[in-house]
């Protein structure tokens, strides 16, 4: 029997105010996560991966605005959810460890007044036991000397520990789920290695799902039961790691992967000739197509459907479609 999923995402579709003009850069995502899953979204920079993280838990700015899809937990639909409701959620069942340290953690207290506040927060500890289990999570994301690094304030540690303290504020709340938005950039490959390592510990020993944002393929080959690859606001392959790390079907997912052997563990994904498009800016037809080595006649007027061409697997692009290429290309425009 399958695990259920935790966290199922339909069709999120994610829109910023600019200029007066609704510009979409998260397009009809969907994907799901079950519990005790690491599921790994990729793609370069500004492919909406903070986007799609943010959405999920309501945290956008006021210029940000889900204006599609569904987002479910445990079955219920968070789009829905009162503030108190979803406040409990966030941070609870559900954490958050932001790209930028510095939304997470607050400058002018210690890192372990800050962890206390969140256990007594989310009634995970009592106020008389809270001052051991803070100094139990700083135990537990391996930080040396917990009772003297409890007192310390933010700036005062190094990138990695700063790191850990991070996790552990994201472990504060007991979560099921903790989406980590790219946490190892930054840091030095020995440091990246470790909170990797990291990662993959507090898999297995409390059973979490992680929702996994990097650039790094490496740490998503060693982390990722499933990945996501985004592309200009759209995920344009899915699947089992292995499977699309191994064997990727779609031209961008090929396009990361190609210049990957030989790279320096923790270097940032390479790069494909041009650039993604500005966002609101898409022409007609496949997003990709601009760049793409493999296009052909419909890539450029007609935007592809999602196929499947391996078991659990899902690409966005025309190859794929079973009528062939013949018959693509024939397609009137839609
Ligand atoms: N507050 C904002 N206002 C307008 N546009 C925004 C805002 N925040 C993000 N965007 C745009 O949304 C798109 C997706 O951004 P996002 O931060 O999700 O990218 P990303 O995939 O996380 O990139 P990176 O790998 O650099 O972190 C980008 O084009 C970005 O410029
Ligand atoms: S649809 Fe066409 S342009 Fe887009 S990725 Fe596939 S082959 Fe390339
Ligand atoms: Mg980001």
């Amino acid at each position: 029997m399958s695990t259920p999923d935790l966290l199922r995402v339909e069709g999120l579709t994610t829109a910023f105010t600019v200029g007066g003009r609704s510009v979409p850069v998260v397009r009809g995502v969907s994907f799901q996560v079950r519990a005790g899953e690491t599921v790994a979204l990729v793609g370069e920079s500004g492919s909406g991966k903070s986007v799609t993280a943010l959405s999920l838990l309501r945290l956008l700015p006021t210029s940000g605005r889900i204006t599609g899809g569904s987002v479910q937990w445990r079955a219920r639909d968070l789009a829905g959810l009162e503030n108190a409701a979803l406040e409990q959620i966030r941070g609870g069942e559900i954490a958050l460890v932001p790209q930028d340290p510095a939304t997470a953690l607050n400058p002018v207290f210690t890192v372990g007044d800050q962890i206390i506040e969140t256990l007594l927060a989310h009634a995970v500890a009592t106020p008389r036991d809270v001052h051991r289990r803070m100094l139990d999570l700083l135990d537990t994301v391996h930080i040396p000397h917990p009772a003297q690094r409890a007192r310390d304030y933010p700036h005062q540690l190094s990138g990695g520990l700063r790191q850990r303290v991070m996790l552990a504020l994201g472990l504060a709340g007991d979560p099921a789920l903790l989406i980590a938005d790219e946490p190892t950039t930054g840091l030095d490959a020995p440091t990246q290695a470790r909170i990797v390592d990291l990662l993959r510990e507090l898999v297995v020993q409390r059973g979490l799902a992680v929702l996994l944002i990097s650039h790094d393929l490496d740490v998503v080959a060693s982390c990722a039961d499933r990945v996501a690859v985004m592309y200009a606001g759209e995920i344009v392959e899915q699947g089992p790691a292995r499977q699309v790390l191994d064997t990727p079907t779609h031209p961008y997912t090929l396009g990361l992967l190609a210049s990957v052997p030989g790279a320096e563990p923790g270097t940032a994904l390479p790069t494909i000739d041009g650039m993604p498009p500005a966002p609101g800016l898409l022409a007609p037809g496949c997003a990709f197509a601009p760049r793409c080595p493999q296009r052909f006649d419909p890539c450029e007027r007609l935007a592809p459907a999602r196929w499947a061409p391996a078991v659990d697997v899902s690409t966005l692009c025309h190859l794929y479609d079973p009528a062939g290429r013949a018959s693509a290309t024939d397609t009137p425009d839609a």
